[in-house]
């Protein structure tokens, strides 16, 4: 049985950065993964190691609904189950050969991303979507001290650059987290620039590099 921290969703990315026929390495809190959307569309993600010879998948390419691995080309079914070995190509691959599916949903223009099924799907914030991602190389409590804002469950809620903001959290280490910002869906454009802005200052003081804005 899955502990619960597998069962849980982790915001990964921003939905919009990653392309129709792209993939993108991200992090969970038990290690890399390669985030991928196929040609229709649909989202997958693996663990980021080729069971072949280690390659990292998130330097691969897609084909299709197919994630290829850069190194000899193996290539990887949605199921993360390898479909074809272009070395040996009469060879019909063992299901056992596969990647590690890893869980990912899309709510709020942001990917989530769960190394078990959760229950339940990730928190919804009605009204808002994403504005962008940063990486931040401080502790999540650093981030929230030098933004004023207010912490729970790893979401902190702040104003930045004048505008009501939520800060989602993925910790990757004891003073790294990705950081994705989440803006009301009626923000301005003008207001979204002003928004990011505050962030890279955020990114700045929580560093201890620099002033907020
Ligand atoms: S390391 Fe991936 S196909 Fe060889």
């Amino acid at each position: 049985m899955a502990a619960d921290t597998d069962a849980r969703w982790v915001p990964i990315a921003v939905s919009a950065d990653i392309l129709n026929g792209t993939v993108v390495p991200a992090q969970m809190p038990k290690g890399p993964i390669a985030v991928w959307r196929a040609a229709s569309g649909h989202l997958y993600a693996n663990g980021d190691r080729c069971p072949h010879r280690g390659m990292r998948l998130s330097h691969g390419f897609v084909r299709g609904e197919t994630l290829s691995c850069i190194y000899h080309g193996w290539r990887f079914g949605t199921d993360g189950v390898c479909q074809k070995i272009p070395a040996h190509p009469a060879v019909e691959p063992p299901k056992t050969i596969n990647c590690g599916p890893v869980s990912v949903t899309e709510v709020n223009g942001v990917v989530w991303g769960a190394a078990a099924s959760p229950v339940d799907p990730p928190v919804q914030f009605a009204g808002y979507n994403a504005l962008r991602s940063l990486l931040i190389s401080a502790s999540v409590e650093a981030i929230s001290s030098a933004c004023h804002g207010e912490t729970v469950e790893g979401v902190i809620t702040a104003q930045l650059g004048g505008q009501g903001t939520i800060l989602l959290t993925n910790v990757h280490g004891p003073d790294e987290a990705l950081v994705i910002a989440l803006l009301p869906t009626a923000t301005s454009a003008q207001d979204r620039v002003k928004v990011s802005t505050a962030l890279e200052a955020l990114r700045r003081t929580a560093e201890g590099i620099g002033d907020a804005a």
